[in-house]
């Protein structure tokens, strides 16, 4: 990222690319820079961008300042106002998911999915996600390698997801998972802070397209049949209130069902990948499995999986030094906050014991990540589960092979043998 004092607002400006392949192989450096000189800061792409752990935390935490604003001016941003932000689907149904709209209709549905994941409940389900990883790695016992990526960091929390939708094989087999993770990750392109090419948004409507018809049709068998899952408990919550429309509880499954997946996935490979490049935390972890609920802690906070969240300005208001005019954007960079030297001592040394400040990485104020409990839960059994079933597992550190888009970090695929 460039920085020129000189623009046509006189406001000191970055170059900022989401796409860039340097970027995306290694935000750290850029993030660090960019704290330490121009910690608030507008760019070029249109809106701010918040490094530090104390901006980014007050842009998201402020909900009489800061919220999501108008959708359709958001995306209109990247693609010019003639965009008919309508036409695509993808953009209809991220702009129904409750994480981009602000009270009330947010507080109505955020209400209703987090009785679904309350730390109690959430804690209830430890042994069926112990028998599930459990099973997955079975699976590979005898072969001793597998490719961490697909056979295990997506599998493990989709069959949690499933398994609290109550989505038995019989409704999803495996080629239907894959099926449903990749629409997931081609649909999720449209929480990029950028315009899609034409091929991307075409593919990410087709997608959702996709997603919708095969969630409807889950509702359509529970409505028949009820059963003792979270997908008939939507049901029944649509229909005891009318204003829970049947768009609505489509688009709160599959956001639901994608937020559960992609970012827990990358949380384990990025953890995989951070211990072995740190074999002496590797093996602190192999002789005290206990230590995977701080280990999770410390990859969620080294190698944040969501990157940012944005937000826009309700009025005008300072932070940073700097004035934000109302509707204007904040790109929150969580994963920036979570080095910040002025709050986590030796930022960029990976520490499995690490205590003290609390990181960014579930986000904060009204949208703190919902299923934040069960991500935490997964990590740890996850974790656990690796270092005590596969204490000499091995994998080249040398190329990580990162996902192309920059708002999730994660990787493409990590071969491992033991
Ligand atoms: C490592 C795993 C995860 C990470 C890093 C993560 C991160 C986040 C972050 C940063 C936010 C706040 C977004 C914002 O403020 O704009 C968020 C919100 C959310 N997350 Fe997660 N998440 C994870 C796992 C999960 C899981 C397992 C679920 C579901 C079971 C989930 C569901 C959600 C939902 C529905 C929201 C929106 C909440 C709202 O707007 O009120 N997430 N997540």
């Amino acid at each position: 990222m460039k920085t020129s004092a000189k623009t046509h607002t006189r406001r000191p400006t970055v170059r900022f690319d989401p796409t860039d392949p340097a970027l995306i192989a290694d935000p750290h450096t850029a993030f660090a820079h960019l704290r330490s000189t121009t910690p608030f800061v507008w760019s070029q792409a249109g809106f701010w961008i918040a490094t530090r752990h104390e901006d980014v935390r007050s842009v998201i935490i402020d909900r009489k300042n800061f919220g999501q604003g108008d959708f359709t001016r958001n995306i209109q941003l990247y693609y010019g106002d003639d965009f008919d932000v309508f036409a695509h689907s993808s953009y209809r149904w991220l702009s129904e998911v409750f994480v981009y709209q602000d009270p009330p209709r947010h507080t109505r549905i955020r209400g209703l999915v987090s009785k679904a994941l309350t730390a109690k409940r959430v804690r209830e389900m430890r042994p069926d996600i112990e028998a599930i990883t459990h099973r997955l790695l079975d699976r590979f016992a005898d072969r001793r390698e597998m490719e961490l990526i697909h056979d295990f960091a997506y599998r493990l929390p989709t069959l949690v997801m499933c398994h609290m939708l109550g989505i038995d094989e019989q409704e999803a087999d495996d080629l239907l998972l894959d099926q449903l993770n990749q629409a997931i990750a081609d649909s999720f392109l449209v929480l990029e802070m950028r315009p899609l090419n034409g091929d991307e948004l075409a593919l990410a409507n087709r997608q959702i397209d996709f997603l919708e018809a095969f969630f409807q049709s889950i509702f359509e068998r529970r409505r028949a049949q009820p059963r003792d899952d979270l997908a008939t408990a939507l049901l029944d919550a649509r229909e005891g209130d009318s204003q829970l429309t049947e768009r609505e509880m489509v688009t709160v499954a599959i956001a639901l069902f994608g937020a559960g997946f992609e970012t827990t996935a990358h949380m384990i490979g990025n953890g995989i990948l951070t211990l072995s490049q740190n074999p002496e935390q590797w093996t602190k972890l192999v002789s005290y499995p206990d230590m995977a609920t701080s280990a999770t802690e410390e990859i969620l906070r080294y190698e944040s999986s969501l990157i940012a969240t944005y937000r826009t300005a309700f009025n005008d208001v300072e932070v940073g030094g700097q004035r934000i005019k109302a509707g204007e954007r904040v790109l929150a960079l969580l994963a920036a906050g979570n080095r910040d030297p002025g709050v986590f001592p030796q930022p960029d040394v990976f520490d499995i014991s690490r205590q003290g400040a609390h990181h960014l990485a579930f986000g904060g104020g009204i949208h703190f990540c919902v299923g934040a409990e069960l991500a935490r839960l997964e990590g740890d059994v996850a974790f656990r589960a690796l270092a005590e079933r596969l204490p000499n597992l091995r994998t080249d550190t040398s190329k990580p092979l990162w996902r192309p888009g920059f708002m999730f970090r994660g990787l493409e695929q990590l071969n491992i043998s033991w």
